[in-house]
């Protein structure tokens, strides 16, 4: 099965993406996990992006289509993708047709998760990611354990985004609703739009897409 996660800044995208790679055996697919990597490796790509990223905007469809065509075409033995912030426009949606097309493999469901806007500031401005595993973490929702231990690998490190201010949050918001919003009336038309309460505790925004997912 291969899904998209689609949802503002914040909804929660990442968080449920690592409990469905951990209990569905699926691969989870994160764009801007990706850039990041490239960011911080130094590559080329990532020294371009950089400064897109932090400031809230979007990158380019074209580098972020390679990012996930090499995906696809490399990461095979797994009972499905998890698209995690991609796709974030119609061409990229689009693109994404494509390349499931070419590949025998088909998109089944889209999870949209709502959330309102006051929360998603209030989210982004309390996270914090392990820097070894990337589990997420949040200063008022789920704390970093007080041992300083990360509870899923044991890390010690924990990361900040530089995205992760009001003021690139406003940007990221805005570029949510001009130019990703419209894919939800996108699948919605192809009829695999499912939409769930991101409002709700972890667990239970879980069950609402293991629910969504079964029926
Ligand atoms: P990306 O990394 O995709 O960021 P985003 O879409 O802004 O989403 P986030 O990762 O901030 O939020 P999330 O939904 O994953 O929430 P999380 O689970 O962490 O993209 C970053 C940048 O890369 C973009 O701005 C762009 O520049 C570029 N980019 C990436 N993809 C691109 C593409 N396809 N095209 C062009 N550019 C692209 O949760 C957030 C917080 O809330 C955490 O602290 C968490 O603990 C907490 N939380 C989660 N769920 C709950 C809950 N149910 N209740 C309470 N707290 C919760
Ligand atoms: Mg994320």
């Amino acid at each position: 099965m291969n899904i998209i996660l689609l949802g503002p800044p914040g909804a929660g995208k990442g968080t449920q993406a690592r409990y469905l790679v951990e209990n569905r055996n699926m691969v989870q697919l994160s764009t801007g996990d990706m850039l990041r990597e490239a960011k911080d490796s130094g590559t080329e790509m990532g020294k371009m992006v950089a400064g897109v990223m932090a400031r809230g905007e979007l990158v380019t469809d074209e580098i972020v289509i390679g990012l996930i065509k090499e995906k696809l075409e490399s990461d095979t033995t797994h009972d499905g993708f998890i698209f995690d912030g991609f796709p974030r426009t119609l061409e990229q949606a689009d693109a994404l047709a494509d390349l499931m097309k070419f590949e025998g493999q088909r998109i089944d469901a889209v999870i949209e998760m709502r959330v309102d806007d006051d929360a998603l500031v209030e989210r982004i401005t309390a996270r914090s990611t392990c820097g070894n595993c990337g589990e997420v973490f949040n200063d008022n929702t789920k704390p970093i354990p007080a041992d300083g231990k990360c509870d899923h690998c044991g890390g010690t490190e924990f990361k900040r985004r530089a995205d992760d201010n009001e003021e690139s949050l406003k940007i990221r918001l805005m570029a949510y609703y001009k130019q990703t919003s419209p894919l939800i009336g996108y699948y919605y038309a192809k009829g695999l739009l499912k939409a769930v309460n991101g409002l709700g505790e972890i667990e239970e925004v879980q069950a609402e897409i293991a629910a969504a997912l079964k029926g």
